[in-house]
């Protein structure tokens, strides 16, 4: 028998309880093993559940975990950070292997508990806290052995493609959107992660650090969020013959690299303007093998679940990468280097902002109630010190970068 102790019974918990249920004949014939959920920690014991649980394996005390024996692999599923980070180290210094898809914690601690891990020689695995249940991991930390990767790229947060998808498509409004988008449980407990690019932020410093082999910390990368969009920026977008996406990116260079996440316009017919809804979608290139391209549900309780269930069966198996993945590259940060044209939308219309505006301008697309226009080659920092210059409200403007 191989124990279980689940950490967190809400949206993903609860489909590694029903997964596990469905295939329960499958998996025992495939490991020989039976795998079975021992014990789960809530915060909660007294909520009522939307599905059956044995009432004596739900608790509220971690210490039943960590002191059952027959427990090998804990599996974190709280979105707490501090206090998931403690449960994980404290099952890992108990000869406990972990399974997490909380992408705070990890992109957190990184260093740290994979180290840890290898150390104590566990499982670390989080295939779950990047691209839902997109398999990205796994196959990047394969294609490391052979090649050097030079560029990660992708639509990283399914709550915000599918806002940014339902805006476009239908026009709705960005607060209903994201009132669905939280009812179809695609959100973190607090959207504001989702909506600001915090959470993208955190799985491209997962992937970043990997694909480079170097650490790239979260404050390492520039970030835009969606929240400020409007139906406004979306006419002009689409009179563009192009589409927005919350797309995070990583890019070797010679010594350093360059990272961000942001809002960017992309032609209606490229690649990444096909992954709709709460889909995610992760693009890397190696030297050898050239560009990867991986599609998929990013969020949901089903996808995300089965993502998990595949870390453990890994576990179960044997068949996970052994040690540290992480690289002791020192890369430097090239952000500077970058420069692209951006699109910038002031929800004022005042001639002393415009004069100022105008002057990074390349092209002017409205002027009236609200002031749109295509910048010139510029870098992103930049237009961030001229808008807070001008002491324009953070919530009174949108940026998105443009590619070409
Ligand atoms: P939920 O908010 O739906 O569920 C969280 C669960 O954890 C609840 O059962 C809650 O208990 C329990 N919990 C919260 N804090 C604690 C704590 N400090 N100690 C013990 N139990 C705690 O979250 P999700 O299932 O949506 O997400 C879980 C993790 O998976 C997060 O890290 C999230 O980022 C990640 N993830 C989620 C995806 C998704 O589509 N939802 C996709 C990919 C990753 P109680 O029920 O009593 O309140
Ligand atoms: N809130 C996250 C998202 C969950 O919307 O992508 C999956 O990581």
């Amino acid at each position: 028998m191989i124990g279980i102790g689940l950490l967190g019974l809400g949206t993903v918990g609860t489909g590694v309880v029903e997964i596990l249920e469905k295939r329960q004949e499958e998996l025992k014939s495939l490991t020989g093993k039976e795998i079975r959920i021992k014990k789960i920690l809530v915060k909660n014991i007294n909520k009522k559940r939307e599905i059956q649980i044995k009432e004596n394996i739900i608790t509220s005390d971690f210490e039943e975990i960590l002191n059952d024996k027959d427990i090998s692999i804990v599996v974190e599923l709280t979105g707490d950070l501090e206090q998931s980070y403690k449960y994980i180290k404290s099952a890992l210094n108990s000869g406990k292997n972990i399974v997490t898809a909380n992408k705070a914690v990890v992109s957190k601690y990184f260093e740290e508990l994979s180290s840890l891990a290898a150390e104590k020689n566990l499982a670390f695995l989080y295939e779950a806290s990047v691209g839902g249940g997109i398999p990205i991991l796994k196959p990047l930390k394969e294609e490391l052995a052979l090649n050097k990767i030079t560029e990660v790229q992708g639509i990283l947060n399914g709550t915000c493609n599918y806002i940014l998808t339902k805006m476009f498509n239908e026009g709705l409004d960005y607060k209903e959107v994201l009132k669905i988008a939280q009812d179809m449980g695609y959100a973190e407990a607090d959207p504001t992660a989702d909506v600001e690019g915090h959470d993208t932020l955190r799985k491209l410093r997962i992937l970043g650090t990997l694909a480079l082999q170097g650490k790239i910390d979260e404050n390492d990368i520039l970030l835009e969020g969606i929240s400020k969009i409007t139906s406004f920026d979306i006419e002009q977008i689409k009179k563009m013959n192009s589409t927005v996406k919350l797309i995070g990116e990583v890019k070797g260079l010679d010594g350093g690299f360059t990272a961000l996440v942001q809002p960017t316009i992309i032609k209606e017919d490229s690649y990444f303007a096909n992954v709709n809804m709460a889909f995610n979608s992760v693009v890397f290139t190696g030297d050898n093998v050239g560009e990867l391209k991986f599609y998929g549900s990013g969020a949901g309780k089903l996808p995300t679940a089965n993502a998990v269930l595949g870390d453990v069966l890994d576990i179960i198996n044997g068949t996970y990468r052994k040690g540290n993945p992480l690289g002791e590259r020192k890369l430097r940060n090239l952000n500077t280097e970058l420069k692209s044209e951006y699109y910038l939308r002031i929800s004022l219309s005042n001639e002393d902002i415009f004069k100022s505006i105008e002057k990074i301008s390349r092209e002017v697309l409205y002027k009236n109630d609200n002031i749109a226009i295509l910048t010139k080659e510029i870098e992103y920092l930049e237009i961030i010190e001229l808008i807070s210059s001008l002491g324009i409200d953070k919530d009174k403007y949108f940026i998105a970068r443009v590619l070409k």
